[in-house]
């Protein structure tokens, strides 16, 4: 009979203690310590490689290492890829989070259906067989086929995970969601640290042996943190995103940790009826179809990795009813937003202290590149004097506390995308322009250095 122990894991970072605590030293917060009880039955380690028979190791030069292997396997999905680095690299573990109802299962169900010529195993823990084949259905409405073999199982223990792996030898196997699967080894309930830390390492140990991917799906708990997972974010080659606000049909998909490429990179899908379509530029949607001149409103050249694209800010300045103004900032960080107004107000002379302040950024994403800052002041001060700004200008430049315009990375690539698409003037820091020729460009650059200069060339 093997002996019963049980642990306190924090469920914040998963710190293990042999007693409970109020407060966790890894993590410093309060009241996150549960009691689970973990029967060692065997070591879990010996079982895995008896599973998969695999012998010892031996080290290698690395010019000795060959890559060639290592041919990455597609998607067949231009967005998936391009988060991913350029596809699947065999033998990684990759661990997709995403609040519920975001449309996780639906994207890798759909990876499943759309990788050329691969074996897929799709296991869920959380719908039976006729649930996927029912959402499997939906998503192949529009005339799609199945591009590969796609088998799929409703199962949620890891050791009969293994045993119909062993069957269908797949070349992808994708798990949704780590946290219903459980293993025998450990004596605690599904969805527990101890479970969620046991299951990860397992299909790691089984993606390294035999160089097959495996894909887990992870839920985030209300703070927007992957459940439980901090200990699964150091085991696994590569955290993946799913955001998007419900309201909108747009979702994001960003690698937080990529150990084969870069994390700056994301994807952009639609959800539709039937199922998830890649969007492709992305600034379609994010400009509203605007005619009439609105005063409030600009355009920002951002980048999200290497790609641009461009947003629209949207901003209401009134004279305020309450004593304390308010301030609401949707997409935008809220203490940027006093920043700036505190820019503009103290450098530059504008009145906004006793002012209501709006800031929206449409299609509802979240914008990181600060670049965005010459929009965001402008549209104020659109909205302040009530004097529209063109739709066809746009704006990518940093403020500075002094009020002046810093420059941004990579402006020739913007001022290219700008050009693209038809823009007639975009502003630019004065400090950027070194290097970019021109006349190489239709669309009229404007230099500025300091936001008052902005503001004379587009309100005076
Ligand atoms: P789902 O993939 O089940 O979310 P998760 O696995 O992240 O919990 O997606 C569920 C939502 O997506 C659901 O609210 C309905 C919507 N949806 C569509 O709009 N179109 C579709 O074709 C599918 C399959 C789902
Ligand atoms: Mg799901």
């Amino acid at each position: 009979m093997a002996k019963t122990k049980s642990f306190f894991f924090c469920s914040e970072c998963g710190y293990q203690s042999s007693s409970w605590l109020g407060k966790c030293p890894e993590c410093g917060k309060w009241n996150t310590f549960t009691e689970e009880v973990v029967q060692a039955a065997k070591s879990p380690l010996v079982t895995a490689k008896s599973r998969s028979g695999i012998t010892s190791t031996k080290p290698k030069l690395i010019h000795e290492v060959s890559t060639n292997e290592t041919v990455r396997i597609p998607t067949g999905c231009a967005e998936f890829d391009r988060v991913l680095g350029g596809g699947i690299v065999p033998g990684s573990l990759l661990l997709l989070g995403g609040e519920p109802g975001i449309g996780k299962s639906t994207l890798l169900l759909q990876t499943a259906l759309a990788i050329p010529g691969k074996r897929i195993l799709y296991v869920s823990g959380e719908e039976s067989e006729q649930q996927i084949k029912m959402r499997a259905d939906r998503i192949m409405q529009s005339g799609e086929v199945c591009q590969g073999e796609c088998f799929v199982v409703s199962e949620t223990v890891t050791q009969r995970i293994f045993e119909h792996v062993d069957e269908v030898h797949p070349d992808l196997l994708i798990v949704d969601s780590i946290q219903t699967i459980c293993t025998e080894n450990i004596d605690s309930s599904a969805g527990s640290i101890s479970q969620i830390r046991e299951c990860t390492a397992e299909f790691q140990r089984y993606a390294k042996e035999n160089a097959v991917p495996v894909l887990l799906v992870g839920h985030i708990t209300k703070d927007g943190n992957l459940a439980g997972p901090k200990v699964m974010e150091h085991i696994v080659d590569c955290v993946l995103q799913f955001e998007g606000d419900r309201n909108y049909g747009y979702r994001l998909l960003r690698s937080l940790k990529n150990r084969f490429g870069s994390t700056a990179e994301m994807g952009i899908f639609e959800m539709l009826g039937d199922g998830l379509r890649q969007v492709s530029n992305p600034s379609e949607f994010l400009l509203s179809q605007r005619d009439e001149n609105l005063s409030g409103c600009s355009v920002a050249a951002t980048l999200e990795g290497a790609r641009p694209m461009f947003i629209e800010v949207q901003s209401l300045v009134s004279s305020a009813v309450y004593g304390t103004p308010q301030r609401n900032a949707n997409g935008f960080d809220f203490r940027r937003l006093s920043m700036l107004l505190a820019v503009l107000e103290k450098r530059c002379g504008f009145k906004l202290a006793a002012k209501d302040v709006f800031l929206n950024i449409a299609g509802g994403i979240r914008v990181n590149d600060p670049a965005i800052d010459l929009a965001v002041a402008c549209s104020i001060l659109s909205s302040n004097v009530d004097i529209p700004i063109s739709p066809r200008y746009c704006f990518a430049a940093e403020m500075g506390l002094s009020g002046e315009v810093r420059p941004v990375s990579r402006v020739e690539h913007r001022i290219s995308e700008a050009d693209r698409l038809g823009f007639e003037k975009i502003f630019v820091s004065k400090y950027n322009t070194k290097g970019v020729v021109k006349k190489r460009f239709g669309i009229d650059i404007v230099e500025i250095s300091v936001i008052e200069e902005a503001f004379r060339a587009l309100f005076a």
